[in-house]
């Protein structure tokens, strides 16, 4: 059983897809969820009160630190502590590099890439003072295969799992873990971004034969944000039916 009973979990991306699946994951086991998101964490926070979760809609664009620190502090005032940031919001854009722009590239990173570094940079200083925390950061299977036309979404998600590395090293001897969940392709709104002939190619040159389901990523996001997981730190885990291990 695992156990994240009363653990204050913020979670970006919360208001669609994985990180809304995610959200309803961490309540269902009496976690305390924060639903940051740019768009829909409302909607994401009310199901959840609904269904006598406790969960609160917090409006954040990841690549603002500004709107960091007013999440970091409302949640504090509101929770007293933190003890969990999943950092899941991202974006994703199927693009020739020859065709790829400048300002879609920046967007890409500054999302997906630098997102993640203001979430680590600002719930850091709070693990530090409590003296233990969990971080889980979402990659992609595009950071370990090439995937067609994913220029910029495959270096953003490289990135994550490259700096996710170096900062678990470091701060492991302060009881903060910190790992990597790398989906394959999951049945999301975010496949809309892709041609349909693309996603059935995804589907096809999956080993298990079928998307992946939010449920399936997120039971091993609850995981890693367990006391269970007390001893895995800086570790990349593929949920992606096999893809990456062809
Ligand atoms: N679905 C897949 O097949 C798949 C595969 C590999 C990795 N991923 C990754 O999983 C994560 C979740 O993707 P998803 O499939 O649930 O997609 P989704 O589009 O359903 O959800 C993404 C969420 O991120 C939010 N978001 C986008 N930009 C934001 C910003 N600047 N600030 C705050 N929130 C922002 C969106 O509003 C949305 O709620 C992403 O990081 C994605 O790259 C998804």
């Amino acid at each position: 059983m695992v156990n994240v009973k009363d653990k204050v979990v913020i979670i970006t991306g919360a208001g669609s897809g994985i990180g809304k699946v995610v959200a309803k994951q961490f309540a269902e086991k009496n976690a305390k969820v924060v639903c940051a998101d740019i768009k829909g964490s409302e909607e994401t926070a009310k199901e959840i009160s609904d269904a006598g979760g406790t969960a609160l809609a917090m409006h954040l664009d990841v690549s603002k630190l500004d709107d960091w620190y007013t999440v970091k502090d409302r949640t504090i005032k509101e929770f007293g502590e933190i003890n969990v940031l999943c950092n899941i919001a991202g974006i994703s854009e199927a693009v020739d590099i020859v065709d790829l722009v400048e300002e879609d590239f920046d967007r890409m990173i500054n999302i997906n890439l630098k997102g993640t570094f203001f979430g680590m940079k600002v719930v850091l200083p709070e693990y530090l003072k409590s003296g233990s925390g969990k971080i889980v950061n979402i990659a992609s299977l595009a950071a370990h295969v090439g995937l067609t036309g994913l220029p910029s979404y495959s270096a953003s998600k490289g990135g994550v799992i490259a700096m996710s590395r170096q900062v678990a090293v470091e701060y492991a001897p302060k009881n903060i873990q910190i790992n990597v969940v790398s989906p394959g392709i999951i049945e999301t709104p975010i496949l809309a971004n892709n041609p349909p002939e693309v996603t059935k190619a995804f589907t096809d040159a999956t080993p298990a034969g079928r998307l992946g389901k939010p449920a399936e990523l997120a039971s091993m996001v609850v995981y890693l944000s367990s006391e269970e997981s007390n001893f895995v730190t800086g570790q990349v885990i593929k949920v992606d039916g096999g893809w990456g291990s062809k």
